[in-house]
């Protein structure tokens, strides 16, 4: 990689940088990524192998994870003092090669710089929202975050859209494929790796009243594991569904940073989100949630957001040294 600078990323740089890549949400907190850093700047590679789910959308997921990862190395890069070019999927005699984020003499962007300070403090948050819908003013600074890296953000304010989404989520939950469901309990058993979603991090059960199920995606649905509670979730949840004019790999890695940005642009306004992705993990339901007379965008991700009660802990990460690629990688 050739440096456009003067000043290079020094050492503690590097580390800050990966450091930050790797503290992105990812399908499944899976990771599945791997970082080349230098003087120069990052490289953000795909590991699909590390994500290998049965599910529809686990090529697309793969990039949505990486473009998070590289919003947050950019978050670092611009709290650094540097600005950076960002190269999506510059090679393409290498697919894997996701993004290549170049440090430059320009200036930094400030806003990201300011939004790094969220980068190891936000998290998914699987627990029971304050009852309040999000402020107007809210809702304006997440799309705007959104928009300003490529994706839209559609909130389902009106009630028949609302619960066409929601007949979704609670469709997609109820033919859930066997082998996705095993996937998912092999994953979360005790005893399975320890980077996967600790129990504090899943958030309790939500409570069923009838058929009345609550938009919060339980990932451990119909496992039993021990140590979880039972809780009332807030009857009606934000949700919106981040949307983009594509639908190829660019278009994945442009939305994965669009919900990095308004992820920390929510932290920052003491927001949370959580995702029910369960409709746009199967093809015919995904097709559901974009058909709309008004909106043509390809969905990439469901969300619910709101204002949070309980600060989850944080989920794991693999080792640094485990992501950070070798010369001949
Ligand atoms: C592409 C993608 C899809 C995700 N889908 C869901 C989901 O459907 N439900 C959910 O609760 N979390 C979902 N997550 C969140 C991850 O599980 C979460 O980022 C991961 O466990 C790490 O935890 P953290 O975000 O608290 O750091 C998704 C994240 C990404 C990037």
């Amino acid at each position: 990689m050739q440096s456009l600078l003067r000043t290079p990323l020094d050492l503690p740089g590097q580390a800050a940088v990966a450091a930050a890549a790797a503290a992105a949400p990812s399908v499944f907190n899976t990771q599945p990524w791997s970082f080349s850093v230098s003087p120069a700047g990052l490289d953000v590679y795909a590991d699909p192998g590390r994500a290998s789910l049965p599910t529809a959308s686990a090529e697309r997921d793969v990039h949505l994870s990486c473009g998070a990862a590289v919003l947050n190395a950019r978050a670092a890069l611009a709290r650094l003092g540097h600005g950076t070019r960002v190269s999506v999927l510059p090679d393409a005699g290498d697919p894997l090669l996701v993004a290549r984020i170049t440090v430059t003499d320009e200036a930094p962007d400030q806003v990201l710089g300011r939004l790094y300070g969220w980068v190891h403090l936000r998290r998914t948050n699987r627990y029971p929202f304050a009852p309040e819908p999000l402020a107007s003013e809210v809702v304006a600074l997440l799309r705007d975050a959104a928009s300003r890296e490529g994706a839209s953000l559609r909130l389902l304010d009106r009630e028949p859209e609302y619960q066409r989404v929601l007949s979704l989520i609670r469709a997609a939950t109820g033919k859930e494929e066997e082998a996705v469901r095993e996937d998912r309990a092999a994953r979360l058993s005790p005893g399975s790796a320890p980077s996967v979603i600790p129990v504090g991090s899943l958030g309790p059960v939500p409570r069923r009243g009838g058929y009345d199920d609550p938009a919060v995606r339980d990932m451990a649905e119909g496992i039993g594991l021990p140590g979880r509670t039972c809780a009332d979730f807030e009857p009606r949840p934000d949700l919106a569904v981040l949307e983009t004019p594509g639908d190829d790999p660019a278009s994945w890695v442009a939305a994965g940073q669009s919900l990095q940005r308004l992820l920390l642009t929510a932290a920052e306004h003491a927001v949370a989100a959580s995702f029910a992705n369960q409709p746009l993990e199967d093809a015919d339901l995904r097709d559901a949630v974009s058909a709309s007379a008004a909106h043509y965008g390809h969905p990439q991700m469901v969300l619910r957001i709101g204002y949070p009660l309980t600060q989850p802990p944080a989920s794991p990460r693999r080792p640094l040294s485990e992501a950070l690629r070798r010369d001949g990688d």
